[in-house]
């Protein structure tokens, strides 16, 4: 009896791992965006087309609401909080789940 409590919290436990495995390694990421195209426009610590990443983070640090609306935005392109350029949408060329792991890689540079 005892035994099937204890798989309750071992569930748990693989939950949480599953999802840090959903990050990516900084070799891993930069390899993305750059199949993404998004190094045409972006680098990390410096204004190309678009913003620097590390100033990305660093506008939105500490505010969790912004990764969802940052995926939005990636997907269906959009302008005005960076300058009148506009970015491309990315959606459907980017696949959703590549579009988030950038995102959080994005998100993860102020740090
Ligand atoms: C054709 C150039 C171009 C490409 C390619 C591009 N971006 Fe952008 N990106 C921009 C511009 C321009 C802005 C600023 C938009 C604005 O001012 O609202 C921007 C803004 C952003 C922002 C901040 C959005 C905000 O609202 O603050 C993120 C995050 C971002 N890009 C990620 C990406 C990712 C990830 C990719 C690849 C899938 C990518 N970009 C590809 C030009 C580009």
């Amino acid at each position: 009896m005892k035994a099937r409590w204890l798989c309750i919290p071992a569930m748990a436990a693989c939950m949480v791992a599953g999802q840090v495995n959903a990050e990516l390694s900084k070799d891993d990421a930069m390899a993305l965006a750059k199949k993404s195209g998004c190094l045409a426009c972006h680098s990390i610590d410096k204004k190309v087309v678009g913003p620097a990443w590390t100033d990305v983070a660093a506008k939105y640090k500490g505010d969790a609401s912004m990764k969802e609306k940052l995926v939005g935005k990636i997907k269906a392109g959009g302008k005005g909080v960076w300058g009148q350029v506009p970015m491309p949408p990315y959606s459907p060329r980017v696949a959703d789940a590549d579009i988030e792991a950038l995102v959080g890689f994005v998100l993860t540079m102020s740090e």
